[in-house]
């Protein structure tokens, strides 16, 4: 068998945010390997041998559109991976950066997606819970423009204030809610996001101070490894643990899937949902395995 006609990337043309570092580098890595043309972009420099590489800060719509003008009439694998951790005062940024360019640059780009290409975007095991968010965020998913979407934004201080989950949430809602619409699916156009957990990557840093009350990198750093790791006395994954895996996604192999919200996490969001549905039904695992055993 011949593993890079199974993938089917040889020849094609790929286009890929974020390939600079981390998780996004590591699929580029791989994209390049199995013989794509891969066209990718970054707000830093990408060293890396792809067929075109830009440096675009993708959080302006301006550079954005100056960047489609340069990209591929036929695109066959979109990848959108760009992120940034939160800090105060950066909530609509993180918005721009984490969703709202990459929900733009999915339409701006989608007559030139080929058919039965796919689109695959990297969000977050911190979207953890999007369902409660699916109406505000189809709301917003569905003005048609990228100024009255800032104006949203602007009257929802609310819901951008837990800025990094909500982008999250809002990419995870756009996979949901776009999967089966009819641009999409008329041309067969395979929609699928990756969830991953906590990975080693450039945003370990700032995730960790972020994450501490007092921007303390050590006490970050303990906190979410109390969150994502200690309950399995686990680990933090590396960049290709996560890269890997949305190549294949993105790829032929995997090409009946769609609408798919892939955590890659070890199973630890399994188990914040196992909790969840219990404390809802106020039923043990014994009672629950009883049950399924009768
Ligand atoms: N590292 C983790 O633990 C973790 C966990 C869950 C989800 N994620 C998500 O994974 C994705 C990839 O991040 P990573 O962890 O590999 O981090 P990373 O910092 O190594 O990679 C992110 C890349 O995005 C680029 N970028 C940031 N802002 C940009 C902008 N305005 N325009 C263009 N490029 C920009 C950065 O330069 C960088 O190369 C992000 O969307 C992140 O939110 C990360």
């Amino acid at each position: 068998m011949d593993l890079k006609k199974l993938f089917g990337y040889e020849g094609k043309n790929v286009v890929i945010t974020g390939s600079a570092s981390g998780m996004s580098k590591s699929a580029t890595e791989l994209l390049l390997e199995l013989g794509a043309n891969v066209y990718a972009i970054d707000i830093n420099k990408i060293d890396l041998p792809v067929t075109k590489s830009f440096q675009a800060d993708l959080s302006k719509k301006e550079e954005i559109d100056k960047i489609i003008k340069e990209l591929p009439d036929k695109i066959d694998a979109l990848f959108l991976c760009h992120g940034i951790a939160f800090f105060p005062g950066k909530e609509l940024l993180v918005q721009k950066v984490n969703f709202y360019s990459q929900k733009y640059m999915t339409e701006q780009l989608l007559n030139r997606i080929s058919d039965k290409g796919s689109i695959t975007y990297i969000s977050s095991v911190g979207g953890f819970g999007w369902e409660q968010v699916y109406n505000k965020a189809v709301e917003l998913i569905n003005l048609p423009s990228w100024e009255e979407a800032m104006k949203w934004y602007e009257e929802h201080p609310e819901l951008i204030q837990s800025a990094y989950v909500f982008a999250k949430q809002c990419l995870e809602s756009y996979v949901t809610y776009k999967c089966m619409s009819k641009e999409f699916i008329d041309r067969k156009i395979r929609i699928n996001a990756i969830n991953p957990g906590d990975t080693t990557t450039g945003l370990t840093e700032d995730f960790n101070r972020s994450t501490s009350p007092n921007g303390d990198l050590k006490e970050g750093e303990e906190m979410i490894s109390n969150i994502f790791l200690k309950s399995w006395n686990g680990y933090a994954a590396e960049a290709k643990d996560m890269g890997y895996p949305m190549v294949v996604v993105g790829s032929d192999i995997c090409s009946y899937m769609s609408g798919q919200l892939i955590y890659i996490d070890y199973g630890l969001t399994s188990t914040w949902k196992s909790g969840a549905l219990l404390a809802q039904s106020s039923k043990t695992i014994e009672e629950l395995s009883e049950e399924a055993n009768n």
